[in-house]
C-alpha cells in the first residue's frame, strides 16, 4: 500500500488526477471505476483541465461507477448518474455508451445488480478503481458488516451514510434508503485502486482502515490485502497516520 500526500486538497486532487491520465496514456481503451461524493470532484476538475488542453482523450476509454440510489432516475439531480454526466462525462470526448452506472430505476433489485454484474463481467474488469472513504469505512455503499465475497448488491444506507448524503437533498425531500453497489469482490479485484481522502474529518477513519486491523467492521480495511492500492490524501485527512 502506497500513502501519497498532497499539501491540500488542490494538490491531492492533481496527484490523484495524474494517476488516472498515466492509466488512459498507457491503455487508451482502459476500464476506469469511478467514484462519486465530494471528495473526487477535484480529480475530475483536473482531469477537464488537461483535457481541454490536449493533452488527455477519453474517446476509447470505459468507465463502470461504484453505485447509484435505488429509485432515482438519471436526470434526478441527486442521482449519481446526473453527477458523473455533469463532473465529468459531458465535459471531456466520452463516448456516453461505453460509461456505465446502476439503474437506479430497475425496480427489481436482483434485475439490477445481475445486470450491472454482467456488463461489468463483459469488459473484463476494472484497470483502475477510483474510491473515495466513507466516514464509517464505507467503500461504495458497502457498509460495516459487509461481507467480503460480495459482488453488486442492493444495501440499506446506514442512518449515519444517510445523515451525510442529506446535504445533497433540499428541503423534505426523502434522501434514499437503499442503493445499488458494486460488492468489494469486484472492487478487489480491479488491478490498481486509487483511494482519494481529504480533511480532517476522515484522519480517524483513514486510520482505522489503512493502519488497524482488516475487519468487514471497516469495510475499507480490505484493501489493505490488495497488492497494488494507493491512498492519495491532503496533509489533514493522512495526519494519523503520517504523524
Ligand atoms: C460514492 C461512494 C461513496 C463515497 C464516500 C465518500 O460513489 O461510493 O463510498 O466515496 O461516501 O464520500 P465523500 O467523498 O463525499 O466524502
Amino acid at each position: 500500500m502506497k500513502i501519497v500526500c498532497g499539501k491540500d486538497y488542490k494538490e491531492m486532487s492533481r496527484k490523484a488526477a495524474n494517476i488516472i491520465s498515466a492509466q488512459i496514456i498507457l491503455k487508451e481503451n482502459c476500464v476506469l471505476g469511478l467514484a462519486t461524493g465530494s471528495t473526487p470532484i477535484g480529480t475530475y476538475d483536473q482531469l477537464v483541465e488537461w483535457y481541454e488542453k490536449g493533452d488527455l482523450d477519453f474517446s476509447q476509454v470505459s468507465t463502470l461507477n461504484l453505485d447509484e440510489y435505488r429509485g432515482l432516475a438519471a436526470d434526478h439531480p441527486q442521482s449519481y448518474r446526473y453527477f458523473m454526466n455533469n463532473q465529468l462525462f459531458k465535459r471531456v470526448n466520452i463516448d456516453i455508451s461505453r460509461t456505465h452506472v446502476p439503474d437506479g430505476l430497475e425496480p427489481d433489485a436482483d434485475k439490477a445488480c445481475a445486470d450491472y454484474n454482467n456488463i461489468i463481467h463483459e469488459m473484463g474488469g476494472i484497470d483502475l478503481q477510483l474510491l473515495g472513504l466513507g466516514h464509517n469505512g464505507h467503500i461504495g455503499f458497502n457498509e460495516p458488516g459487509i461481507a467480503f465475497e460480495t459482488e453488486t448488491h442492493c444495501v440499506d444506507l446506514t442512518e449515519t451514510t444517510m445523515k451525510a448524503n442529506k446535504r445533497f437533498f433540499e428541503g423534505d425531500e426523502q434522501v434514499p434508503s437503499q442503493a445499488y453497489t458494486m460488492g468489494i469482490k469486484t472492487i478487489m479485484q480491479a488491478k490498481k485502486i486509487l483511494v482519494v481522502v481529504s480533511g480532517e474529518d476522515k484522519a480517524d477513519i483513514v486510520k482505522r482502515a489503512f493502519a488497524g486491523p482488516v475487519t468487514p467492521e471497516v469495510p475499507a480495511s480490505v484493501l489493505q490485502l490488495h497488492n497494488d492500492v494507493t491512498i492519495i490524501g491532503d496533509e489533514a485527512a493522512l495526519s494519523k497516520i503520517l504523524a
